[in-house]
């Protein structure tokens, strides 16, 4: 079996998060695709500002190496943190360039507090778009993300496979 984990991030966390639960999926093959700013946290957030006016070209290759991938996995696995009580801009257009449609799909957020309104519109937003949410686990970590847990979700998702 094939398992697609993608993910953003900006400062590291969803990163980590990501890859504590793609060393547990032993019963998978695990491809990664992330998205992944770099730079000063200036720069970061300057990115951030411009997706959120619609201008994804700092992540055009990207999105575009996306939707030409072999996207034949049975698994997807999509991971975003929550900025300002909701996922970046760039989400919704990862997700346009998905073949979910019918689908598992498992998501999951990072944050330090809140995150449940991402998770909500993450869920709406795979829905919509024809996938199937299997699973989905919000890590709320206000220190560090929370990789045991992340982990532990992973040996689940590996479980429920057999
Ligand atoms: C600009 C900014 C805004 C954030 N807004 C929220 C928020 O509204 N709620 C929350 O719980 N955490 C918030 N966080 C914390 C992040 O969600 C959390 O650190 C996340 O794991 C970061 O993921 P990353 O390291 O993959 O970028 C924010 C962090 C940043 C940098």
């Amino acid at each position: 079996m094939k398992a697609l984990i993608i993910y953003f991030t900006s400062l590291g966390r969803t990163k980590k998060t990501a890859e504590a639960i793609g060393s547990q999926l032993s019963n998978y093959e695990v491809d990664y695709f992330p998205f992944i700013l770099t730079g000063t946290f200036g720069m970061k957030v300057s990115i951030q500002t411009q997706h959120n006016k619609g201008d994804f070209s700092t992540i055009a290759k990207e999105l575009s190496d996306l939707e030409k991938i072999d996207q034949n996995h049975d698994l997807v696995i999509l991971g975003m943190p929550t900025y300002g009580d909701y996922p970046p801009s760039a989400f919704y257009e990862i997700v346009k360039r998905l073949d979910i449609k019918g689908k598992n799909v498992i998501i999951f957020g990072t944050c330090s507090i809140t995150g449940t309104k991402t998770m909500e519109i993450m869920k709406k937003t795979v829905e919509e778009a024809g996938g199937i949410i299997v699973e989905q686990a919000r890590f709320k970590g206000f220190f560090k993300p929370k990789l045991k847990k992340a982990a532990q979700f992973g040996r689940m998702i590996n479980d429920s496979s057999r």
